[in-house]
């Protein structure tokens, strides 16, 4: 079987932006391919939040996790830090990264202008970390939004340079983007994207938010003032719109462009509405439900950083070997 590995960073209650562009593909792959998937708390480090915030929220993603569907008999599911092995694979990563390759890559450049106050080493080493956390599992696929095709660039080359200094050792991971819905954009402003960090509530759907949130941010959504439903570059509400639309119905842009022929945007918003709420009522029911089991997220927590680390350092110590560390004996 291809093995399939992703992680998301436990900031937030993730977006619908994080659940289209990637969690709902996770959940549908766990059928056809080995799956790894983990919470990045390590890569979280990076941004400053209240330490007691960051236990809970990290919990809270990995319960957001299961409630979206991602089975722990049928993946593996853990958390970062919990496997030993991504922090020193970090390392080691490090030193084969260049700093002229790091200061190109645009989401560094992105969150150092946002938040100049702290432009940490790890915010630039970031894409390090995440090589590691791929090249240890030796993933075939990455599912995640558009938003990472340029650190998976990166891993590539990463792998790709450690091949050629210390000999075959990795593959060569893909990127793995869903039809709709890699990149969904803010409610408000839909010409940046949907991130878990907007300071406007109405930018943004939480996917725990209930019904009454939902169909309430989707009719004060940003649009036109065209009142025609298509998907065109100089409509990037509306076309956002669509894109949230299409990824949950699996339609076709001309298919909903035909839908909504000579209706205007407010029953439009409305259907979005609905059906992005109808969606995401299961993954609340099921996340409280969790939540209120905390001995069961704790016994797959542990289940899975015991095999996660069994699998991780088979590669770890065979990169160890090749770079030349002296090995325990
Ligand atoms: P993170 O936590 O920022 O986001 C998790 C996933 O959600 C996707 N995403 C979006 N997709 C579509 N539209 C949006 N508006 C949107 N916002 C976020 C992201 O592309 C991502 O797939 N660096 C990663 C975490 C990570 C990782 C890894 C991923 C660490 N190590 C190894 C894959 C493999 C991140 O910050 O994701």
């Amino acid at each position: 079987k291809k093995i399939i590995l992703s992680g998301i960073q436990p900031t937030g209650v993730f977006t619908l932006g994080n659940y289209l562009g990637a969690v709902k593909n996770w959940q549908k792959m766990q059928e056809e391919y080995q799956c790894y998937y983990f919470i990045a708390d390590l890569h979280s480090l990076t941004i400053q939040i209240d330490p007691v915030k960051r236990r809970q929220q990290t919990l809270q993603a990995f319960a957001l996790l299961l409630a979206c569907g991602i089975d722990p008999e049928k993946s593996l599911v853990f958390v970062q830090s919990h496997n030993k092995c991504h922090a020193e694979m970090g390392w080691i990563m490090d030193c084969v990264s260049q700093f002229g390759e790091l200061s190109r890559m645009t989401q560094f450049k992105d969150k150092s202008s946002k938040h100049p106050e702290n432009i940490n080493a790890g915010l630039f080493t970031y894409p390090a970390l995440m090589a590691g956390d791929i090249l240890l599992y030796q993933a075939d696929y990455v599912p995640v939004g558009a938003d990472q095709t340029q650190h998976l660039e990166f891993t590539r080359d990463v792998a790709a340079r450690f091949n050629h200094n210390y000999g075959e050792i990795f593959k060569l991971p893909e990127g793995y983007f869903p039809k709709a819905g890699a990149r969904v954009m803010s409610l408000q402003d839909p010409t940046s994207k949907m991130s878990k960090s907007d300071e406007n509530p109405k930018a943004t759907i939480s996917i725990l938010d209930d019904e009454k949130t939902i169909l309430k941010k989707f009719k004060s959504a940003v649009t036109d003032s065209e009142a025609k439903v298509c998907f065109r570059e100089d409509k990037p509400g509306v076309s956002n719109l669509m894109t949230i639309y299409s990824a949950i119905t699996g339609k076709t842009m001309e298919e909903i462009e035909a839908e909504f022929e000579g209706k205007g945007y407010g029953d439009f918003k409305a259907v979005v509405g609905q059906t992005v709420a109808d969606e995401l009522k299961p993954i609340r029911e099921k996340y409280a439900e969790l939540m209120n089991d905390r001995p069961y997220l704790e016994e797959k927590m542990r289940e899975g950083a015991e095999r996660a680390t069994y699998i991780a350092r088979k590669t770890l110590t065979k990169v160890k070997k090749r770079v030349g560390l002296l090995m325990e004996k």
